[in-house]
């Protein structure tokens, strides 16, 4: 299992030969200017919830890769709305089996209106499973206590989690999180993209550090690989 980070929510994480594109938002965001967007190629778009700051390119790249976009259905609805017909519209609950892998869309505790004001539906996360093995992308949410399911329904072998405070859970709850789902390696996201959830990240490590735990906080456009 690889995974690529692309600044903000954003992670190309790569099971065998499928890819699948976390929350694109790569365009508007300065900190991402060096990834190379026109040769982006993924098998599936994933979005958590309608923010911008998760949406912001999936129309572009849903067109440039061709790739199916799996997301809620009204965000869905509001990307066909746009021409992209290729959608896998889901709800929290719902599992989309493929050979490979499969992804089981859960709860996230935020809001998801659409970049025009259009109601995006419910936030989610998700748990993706494969050979490869299992991880949780956890999107925008705060801490809950829905998360001790998770440990409790799969392994999970890697996290990803906010960690920027404000928008979403900030570190110290992420560590809590952390315990929830089970799982001591983690990849933070949600933060220093904006000035409200800039973070201390060797703070952040040293807490997880001292809880036995690992944050892994990548450059933009490196490659962790699991
Ligand atoms: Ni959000
Ligand atoms: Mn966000």
């Amino acid at each position: 299992m690889t995974v690529k980070y692309l600044g903000h929510s954003c992670f190309l994480i790569g099971l065998g030969s499928k890819t699948l594109l976390f929350d694109p938002f790569i365009k508007p965001n300065p900190l991402a200017k060096d990834i190379d967007f026109g040769g982006l190629q993924t098998d599936l778009i994933l979005i958590s919830h309608g923010h911008h700051d998760h949406i912001a390119d999936g129309p572009e790249l849903a067109r440039q890769t061709q790739a199916p976009v799996l997301s809620n259905y009204e965000i869905c609805h509001w990307l066909n709305k746009q021409g992209i017909t290729s959608t896998i519209a889901m709800n929290i609950g719902g599992k989309w089996v493929q050979p490979e892998y499969s992804v089981k869309c859960v709860n996230a505790v935020h809001s998801s209106s659409l970049p025009d004001g259009t109601y995006g539906g419910n936030p989610m996360g998700f748990i993706v499973e494969s050979k490869f093995g299992n991880f949780y992308f956890a999107g925008d949410t705060a801490l809950t206590y829905d998360m001790k399911l998770i440990g409790e329904y799969r392994k999970i072998d890697v996290a990803l989690l906010p960690i920027g405070d404000h928008f979403t859970m900030g570190v110290d709850n992420a560590l809590i999180a952390s315990d929830f789902i089970n799982c001591n390696t983690i990849i933070g996201m949600h933060y220093n993209t904006f000035s409200p959830i800039q973070i201390s990240t060797e703070a952040a490590q040293l807490k997880f550090k001292a809880a036995g735990k690992t944050l892994h906080l990548p450059a933009i456009g490196s490659t962790l690989e699991f």
